[in-house]
């Protein structure tokens, strides 16, 4: 299950007029680059690399430079899925994503309550807040990852991709939630760096948390930037 390789796979230049989805897509060792630098890839992904930067104050060049060095480097993860069929590309995101989260957001739910139970003492307001914003993004992804499964991805898989655009657009809508749900979490736990007082649980708790955000920027990047625009072309 390997994404196809052809002559349409030449790489685009690097060019920091280039949108941040687009370099993703073309050099998946940019979304490193990208995660490093704190630059949203799955949800931001429709602007150019040079506005965000200016933003961001970064400079474009430099990041550029950076995912050429990545890409130099080349790993297994640079699996390119821009030209790989759909079909595939829908079993991918399936296996390497949510067939994890199955398993993966009950057990840190339960062990945010466990840490909140244990350590309501030391940091209550944080703790709390962060047990009930995890709650509420786990019972967001469990019900769009069902969506998906059952309307949308079948939709593509059948070619009705180009009809699909109702609830493609519902999808990215709950992605942004999704996305807005991680950035207060990262806040909340101050970057997921483990305070000094922190237990085995709290830790990992940070641990898990941090692989979620990382796999859910993946994830959202694969759909919103690959699977969906190209779903809606065929
Ligand atoms: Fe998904
Ligand atoms: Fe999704």
């Amino acid at each position: 299950m390997s994404p196809r390789k052809d002559e349409r796979s030449r790489l685009i230049t690097l060019h920091p007029e280039i949108n941040i989805g687009r370099l993703a897509a073309e050099y998946p060792l940019a979304t490193k680059v990208f995660a490093r630098h704190g630059i949203d890839f799955c949800c931001g992904g429709g602007r150019p690399l040079r506005e965000v930067c200016r933003e961001q104050d970064l400079n474009a060049d430099e990041i550029l430079e950076e995912i050429g060095r990545e890409t130099a480097q080349k790993t297994a993860s640079a699996e390119r899925w821009d030209h790989a069929p759909l079909g595939d590309l829908i079993i991918h995101i399936l296996a390497a994503y949510h067939r994890p989260l199955d398993e993966e957001l009950p057990r840190l739910e339960a062990l945010s309550r466990r840490v909140l139970e244990v350590h309501r003492d030391k940091q209550p307001e944080m703790l709390s807040e962060l047990v009930s914003v995890y709650a509420g993004l786990k019972a967001d992804l469990e019900d769009h990852m069902g969506k998906e499964e059952e309307i949308l991805f079948p939709m593509i898989r059948q070619g009705q991709g180009m009809m699909a655009d109702g609830p493609i657009a519902m999808m990215e809508e709950e992605h942004e939630l999704a996305g807005a749900a991680l950035k207060r979490l990262r806040e909340l736990t101050n970057g997921y760096q483990v305070p000094e007082e922190a237990c085995n649980s709290w830790r990992a708790l940070w641990q898990g948390l941090a692989w979620l955000e990382e796999s859910l920027h993946q994830h959202i990047h694969l759909e919103n930037n690959i699977l969906f625009p190209r779903a809606l072309e065929e």
